[in-house]
């Protein structure tokens, strides 16, 4: 059966309350409904439940950006994977904000993935090297070091729910967006990790997206790249007409 395609709008730290309604409701009026294409939007925590009202869920899914990994308990201003159960499928987990900017070691992304998964939503890890580490040559040690940190919890019956994000770092926000020939690359690296390490079927059925600096014009050549099931997009996600645009061709090239 042929995997389903990802697009991902990850919005950061954007869009008030207000603004991310008025912003859903636009786009919802723009693009359609797919069977075949998963359309997954990541807006502010505080924004969930209440988007979740409005959204038609045949049309979207929500994600968490990120939640604390234990589902209950005296943690300060955290909000659990638990708590967020029947509002969102999905949760980024690893994103290289949260691992750069927040100091999120592979023991908290791995428990954080194991979180999601023993609450029903889907984990989306995100994993890419830094520009340093590329020019180094260590992209491939990189990537397996962070497949293996993130997924040392899951079990077989479960890795296919894991969604896997290949976002090198020097490509996020920067506009220095990867080539398809690296993205291809980068991408074959993970899927043989994850063979050795879960098998060959596995490997073959676990879906995996781009992200780093996708655009209208760069969004179908990434798609075309063997082995990429998927975007997250974070800039151009922000504006209606390029993440509209963004949708419109993916479908033209999986549905036209
Ligand atoms: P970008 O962000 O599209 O703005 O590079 C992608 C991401 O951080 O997920």
């Amino acid at each position: 059966m042929a995997r389903n395609k990802l697009i991902i709008a990850n919005w950061k730290m954007n869009f008030d309350m207000h603004q991310s309604s008025i912003f859903l409701h636009k786009l919802s009026t723009k693009i359609g409904i797919y069977n075949n294409i998963d359309i997954i939007l990541s807006p502010s925590i505080f924004t969930l439940q209440s988007l979740s009202l409005q959204v038609n869920h045949n049309q979207f899914k929500l994600a968490a950006q990120n939640f604390y990994w234990r589902d209950q308990g005296a943690f300060t201003g955290e909000v659990a994977i638990s708590q967020l159960r029947g509002i969102v499928q999905y949760a980024l987990v690893g994103h290289s904000e949260r691992r750069n900017i927040f100091h999120e070691s592979d023991k908290d992304i791995r428990a954080k993935v194991a979180a999601a998964i023993r609450n029903d939503i889907r984990p989306i890890l995100c994993i890419g090297e830094t520009s340093d580490e590329r020019n180094h040559g260590e992209t491939s040690l990189v990537l397996n070091d962070q497949l293996v940190g993130g997924l040392a919890n899951v079990s077989s019956e479960d890795i296919e729910k894991v969604v896997i994000a290949y976002e090198p770092v020097w490509a996020i926000g920067s506009g220095d967006n990867a080539d398809p020939e690296q993205v291809q690359k980068a991408v074959k690296m993970i899927r043989t990790q994850v063979k050795h390490l879960y098998g060959e079927k596995v490997a073959k059925n676990i879906q995996v997206v781009y992200g780093g600096s996708v655009q209208p014009e760069s969004a179908v050549d990434y798609m075309a790249v063997p082995g990429v099931d998927g975007l997250l997009v974070g800039g151009a996600s922000l504006n209606l007409e390029k993440f509209e645009q963004i949708v419109q061709k993916i479908d033209n090239k999986v549905n036209k």
